[in-house]
């Protein structure tokens, strides 16, 4: 096992060492998982590539990490604990021996339907433990997972497969969501018509209902297994090998497929997982996010499992069957760790303490926060009512480029300080930089976040499109990763995360493009060009507020916001439809025909008194114009 870190004195030592030698530091760490073959060297870099290889020449599999290594020292420990979407349907366990034969056994199946080391296996499913069996499974057979989250739209499915040209899918009938059942398969069904690599489309049936079937290409997962052997050897794969492709937005209108590969991400989410959440032995640990999401690749399926916890999965959502639940099964499960995100806290902070109070919150020791700043109120009203001002909040900083968690307090160990995520992980080199690229030195500043050293956990291309990579996140400060996002460092050297510096929108800790909402508007037969920007919700951090011109006059606003609802539904997903739309006649842009979405910001979020120069416009008027406008 990596290195638990007992006291802020350790973790002042082992980060000071983590900079002094980071490649001895990181060959401790790994040290202490199961390699078929050792590396020849630790690290290899540089960021103009980007070319970064960690761990090079080390042979390995890290599902022998995740489960045959467990088998004898906890083989009768529960790893997975499933809670279903209906509280009266009973939960599900799997100790790791039984995980690792139904891996095992889900690891044949793909194989017998010609999964090879290096195909791309999408995944659209509901938080169901089959989900993470088959993320294992994939891992074992060096096959690659996609993981869509199953709130995408079909043609959001479609993009990211073909993008990936991905062989295989494996979904469900259905989803249990709350009181809906979302008709997953016809959701895939509708992607795989324009999906020419797709050979097989792997079905888990969860909710019984109808579905149409396609003898040539659909199998049912349960029909898959007949037969099957439940032990299958893993296939070895180099450290550098990709383990997963993971689509994530950015500020064009294309998803990016960011690429980890297998033995940085293994040695990173387990270190990070055990000392951010000090995992003791025994415990049981629940992140709320869905594999879909980073988040729940590295801190519900890879980092607990290398750590040998007991991770639980929850199928359901925070509000079904009333705004309890997530205490209910705190205390049902009598959870140690409990990992959310900001926006869920906001929404049942809204519902009231008489969701929280009839439950028995005894057994937490740490609550962590992610995806999102924490407001100030969210961070009180998470430590009042749910830690009883005692327990440690890790508001943990990353993205689903780092893999991992890089800047967050370790639980009972580093001094908390609200809304900060406080300081850097060991081997974490974070630096912030003005709009120059100069290094901003010293405590009390504030600019933009990049990281100057490599990290295991950090992505290594952006799939099919290493230009793209570059691009984005090492280009704009030579020599550094950029993360996109804006910093303050305070007196004492705790970090607080701003938010977002590019045309990406947080909205409930999920990232979404504001291109690709534009794309998807535009598409409405009467929209002729459309601006989306952020604004702050209560519940959500962030909202979506579209600006759109439209070629005639549209008779009736309702149908109008109905159908650009129901197209961006389409095109992406429910996640991204526009809270507010605005129908303006003009957009403020520059003489170069650039939109001015600084100004569209302002008056979205309502401070349009503060727009500062607006001479560079081209026509100066629209913006009165918008701000006397109305919503539709
Ligand atoms: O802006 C930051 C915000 O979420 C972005 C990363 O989003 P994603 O790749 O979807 O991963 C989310 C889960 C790791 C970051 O660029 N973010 C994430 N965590 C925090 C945060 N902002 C403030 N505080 C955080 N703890």
């Amino acid at each position: 096992m990596t290195h638990r870190i007992k006291s802020f004195e350790d973790y002042q030592t082992l980060y000071d060492r983590s900079v002094a030698d980071p490649e001895g530091f990181w060959a401790e760490q790994a040290s202490t998982f199961q390699w078929r073959k050792t590396w020849d060297r630790v690290l290899d870099w540089n960021f103009e590539g980007p070319d970064v290889k960690w761990f090079v020449g080390g042979k390995l599999n890290i599902t022998e990490n995740c489960l045959d290594r467990h088998l004898e020292t906890r083989g009768d420990q529960v790893a997975i604990l499933w809670e279903p979407n209906d509280p009266t349907e009973s939960p599900i366990s799997y100790t790791y021996r039984e995980l690792y034969h139904a891996v095992c056994r889900m690891a044949n199946v793909l194989k017998s339907r010609g999964i090879q080391k290096g195909d791309r296996v999408c995944l659209y499913m509901p938080m169901v433990p089959e989900l993470a069996i088959a993320v294992l499974a994939c891992a074992r057979v060096g096959a690659i997972h996609s993981v869509v989250f199953a709130g995408f739209s079909s043609k959001a499915l479609a993009d990211r497969i073909n993008d990936a040209t991905c062989k295989m899918v494996i979904c469900s009938d259905g989803n249990f969501r709350g009181s809906k059942v979302i008709p997953v398969k016809d959701i895939v069904d509708e992607a795989l018509k324009t999906c020419p690599t797709i050979e097989t489309n792997l079905v888990l049936k969860r909710t019984g209902q109808e579905v149409a079937w396609h003898a040539d290409q659909d199998v049912w997962l349960h029909e898959a297994y007949q037969g099957v052997s439940d032990e299958c050897p893993a296939e070895e794969m180099d450290a550098e090998d990709m383990l997963f492709i993971l689509y994530t937005s950015g500020s064009t209108g294309k998803p990016k497929g960011v690429v980890h590969t297998c033995g940085g991400y293994m040695v990173y989410t387990e270190f990070s997982f055990k000392n951010v959440f000090q995992y003791d032995e025994g415990d049981v640990y629940w992140c709320t996010a869905d594999i879909g999401w980073i988040t729940g690749h590295s801190y519900i399926v890879y980092g607990p499992l290398l750590a040998g916890a007991t991770t639980m999965m929850f199928e359901g959502v925070p509000t079904y069957p009333d705004a309890g639940r997530f205490w209910q099964i705190c205390e049902k499960h009598k959870v140690n760790q409990f990992y959310t995100a900001p926006t869920a806290i906001r929404a049942l902070e809204a519902k009231g303490l008489e969701y929280v109070k009839p439950y028995d919150l005894g057994s937490l020791k740490v609550l962590g926060s992610v995806g999102e700043p924490i407001n100030e109120e969210a961070w009180h009203w998470y430590d009042d009512n749910i830690g009883a001002k005692g327990l440690p909040i890790v508001d943990t900083w990353w993205q689903t480029e780092t893999g991992g968690i890089m800047i967050s307090p370790l639980a009972g160990i580093t001094p908390l300080k609200p809304c900060h995520a406080t300081l850097p992980l060991p081997g974490i080199q974070p630096v912030i930089v003005d709009a120059e690229g100069n290094e901003v030195e010293g405590n009390d500043v504030e600019g933009l976040l990049c990281v100057k050293f490599p990290w295991p956990s950090m992505l290594r291309t952006t799939y099919g499109d290493h230009e793209r990579c570059k691009n984005v996140y090492f280009s704009a400060f030579p020599g550094k990763y950029f993360t996109g996002d804006g910093v303050r460092r305070d007196e004492v050297g705790n970090y607080r995360i701003i938010g977002r510096v590019d045309d990406v929108i947080n909205v409930s800790g999920h990232r979404i493009g504001t291109a690709e909402v534009e794309n998807a508007i535009d598409e409405h037969p009467n929209v002729v060009e459309s601006a989306v920007v952020g604004y702050p919700h209560d519940i959500k951090g962030q909202g979506i507020y579209a600006y759109i011109i439209c070629q005639q006059h549209p008779s009736d606003m309702e149908t109008l916001r109905a159908e650009i609802l129901s197209i961006v539904t389409k095109v992406i997903g429910p996640i991204a439809k526009p809270d507010k739309i605005q129908l303006v006649n003009g957009l403020p842009k520059t003489r170069s025909g650039k939109i001015m979405r600084r100004i569209l910001r302002k008056i979205a979020d309502g401070t349009s008194d503060k727009l500062g120069d607006t001479s560079t416009l081209l026509d100066p008027s629209v913006v009165d114009e918008i701000r006397d406008g109305v919503l539709i």
